[in-house]
């Protein structure tokens, strides 16, 4: 094992106290410092971890030559000035989801990340779920088949949010994990969202999200802060498997059915030949054994690896980008009763200029 590095938290609010906790436990890294404007809550993390220094100096931070990193889990609208700032000190970043409030400014942090030479990774926690790495692995080596289509929902009585809708504030997950997950990532055209606030609060509480994927298959989405029940589930259907994810049951988080709907094309079709050539597989469903490993723990050594070997996080700044993509177009068709919104791809402007 190399030497370990420095990390310094920045925000101890309800998440900030989670990162310290697993920097604090990770053989890759000695947390240096606890920073937060409030200083009571950032020694109250500090106590919760057996005592690390506490400071509400963000620049004394940045100005520590020890500290090589720092984690960020201050609220969306800071992540712009405070990234950029710890880029400019020369630090590596690793900052809480969504990367940014704007895509504009999420563009710009992941350029100076590019133009300092330093990491920049986004915490998209649930990829690095023994779940999610699961479902990857079997998307990637083809036991699904291609993918037809990725239904998502994750809905409970959440906290409405002062600065950001349902939207913004849930869907980063289920969209950071497609972009995970799907070969080629979160490659989505165009996106159209229905959302509505029957409460009255100012900003939707329930959302749906629809989005085209290649070659025919459609992704959904639905957020929702008002279920008095709690649902984290996704379902992967391919043309070979479909794979059932219920984050809820421990006992089962991952089924694979060796189900589905088998049509073969013939050139000459009427109605009659066309129900003729539909077959349902209905085999048998497994559930792969998982590991049991906090996935902040996986987020460490992630941010620590790439840090050493000089190379993009698995859940890079692009990739937080990708989810800023499709969430402003979603305003965008948000704003204009559910029309598609083109979802503006930071790839195809980079490989274009
Ligand atoms: N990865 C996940 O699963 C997950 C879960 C929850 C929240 N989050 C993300 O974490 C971030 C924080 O969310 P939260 O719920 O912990 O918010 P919070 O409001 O509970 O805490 C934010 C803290 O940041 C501090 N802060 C604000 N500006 C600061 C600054 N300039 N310098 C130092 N401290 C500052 C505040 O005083 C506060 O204590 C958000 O981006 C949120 O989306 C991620």
């Amino acid at each position: 094992m190399s030497t370990r590095l420095n990390a310094a938290v920045i925000g101890a609010g309800y998440w900030g106290p989670n990162l310290a906790r697993n920097f604090r436990a990770s053989p890759d890294w000695d947390l240096a410092a606890i920073c937060d404007l409030d200083i009571e809550r950032a020694q109250r993390a500090a106590d919760s971890v057996g005592g690390v220094p506490v400071t509400s100096s963000l620049d004394d931070v940045l100005a520590d030559p020890a500290i090589d990193a720092v984690a960020i889990a201050t609220p969306a609208r800071t992540h712009h000035a405070i990234v950029l700032a710890a880029l400019d000190a020369g630090k590596h970043v690793i900052v809480e989801k969504p990367l940014a409030d704007t895509r504009e400014r999420g563009t710009e942090m992941v350029e100076r990340a590019r133009e300092n030479g330093l990491v920049l990774m986004a915490d998209h926690t649930y990829c690095y779920t023994p779940a999610v790495l699961k479902i990857r692995e079997l998307i990637e080596e083809g036991a699904l088949g291609d993918i037809l289509f990725v239904d998502s929902v994750r809905i409970n009585l959440g906290l409405i949010q002062p600065d950001v809708d349902v939207f913004w504030d849930l869907a980063p997950h289920d969209l950071s994990i497609m972009d995970f997950i799907l070969p080629g990532g979160l490659d989505v055209a165009s996106v159209s969202a229905h959302g509505s606030d029957p409460l009255r609060t100012g900003k939707a509480c329930i959302g749906y999200l629809a989005m085209p994927l290649a070659a025919g298959g459609i992704a959904h989405v639905h957020v929702n802060w008002l279920s008095p029940t709690k649902i984290r589930q996704m379902v992967i259907g391919g043309t070979k498997r479909t794979l059932v994810w219920d984050d809820l049951n421990p006992q089962q988080r991952v089924s694979v059915y060796d189900r589905g709907v088998d049509l073969a094309l013939q050139s000459k079709e009427t109605a009659d030949t066309r129900a003729a050539n539909i077959s349902y597989r209905l085999g048998d469903t497994w559930a792969p054994a998982l590991p049991e490993r906090e996935a902040l723990a996986n987020v460490a050594g992630e941010f620590a690896s790439a840090i050493r070997e000089e190379r993009a996080a698995r859940t890079s700044g692009e990739s937080g980008l990708r989810v800023l993509s499709v969430l402003e177009a979603a305003s965008a068709s948000l704003s204009a009763s559910g029309s598609p919104s083109p979802v503006e791809s930071y790839i195809k402007e980079v490989q274009e200029a």
